[in-house]
């Protein structure tokens, strides 16, 4: 099966390679898990706390060219977005933008979950908020754990 030039192009050039702090206040992290197929993604989202606007974001994905593409792809995607803005990234676009084949449509579904993992990770870790965080001990650091 061959790659659409997107998957390679993000794939050979891709975007937000990394991570931040896990503990640090401003970010949120997801790792998501496929289990058909072993892979494993880590989406960082850094956030504005005054704003709620996602600034930057950061991936580390253990996966096929087609999850790497997708990760990469939404790190772009979700920078300037609100955090309820980000939640609307649909797999479906994600697949689109790639050209997604069907037997590939699952890592574009890793990459909408990843995405509503650090979303969540951020608001748990922001619930109740009163003024500052400690550091929280609870962010996944770890690449061998799933979520799925
Ligand atoms: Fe499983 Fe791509 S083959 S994430």
């Amino acid at each position: 099966m061959a790659y659409s030039e997107q998957v390679i192009d993000h794939y050979e050039n891709p975007r937000n390679v990394g991570g931040f702090e896990a503990t640090d206040d401003e970010v949120g992290t997801g790792m998501v898990g496929a289990p058909a197929c072993g892979d494993v993604m880590k989406l960082q989202i850094k956030v504005n706390p005054a704003t709620g606007v996602i600034e930057d974001a950061r991936f580390k994905t253990y996966g096929c060219g087609s999850a790497i593409a997708s990760s990469s792809l939404v790190t772009e995607w979700v920078k300037g977005k609100t955090l309820d803005q980000a939640l609307e990234i649909k797999n479906t676009a994600i697949a689109e933008e790639l050209a997604l084949p069907p037997v590939k449509i699952h890592c574009s579904i890793l990459a909408e979950d990843a995405i509503k993992a650090a979303v969540s990770d951020y608001r748990t870790r922001h619930l109740g908020g009163s003024g500052t965080l400690e550091k929280a001990a609870c962010a996944p650091a770890d690449a061998h754990s799933h979520a799925a």
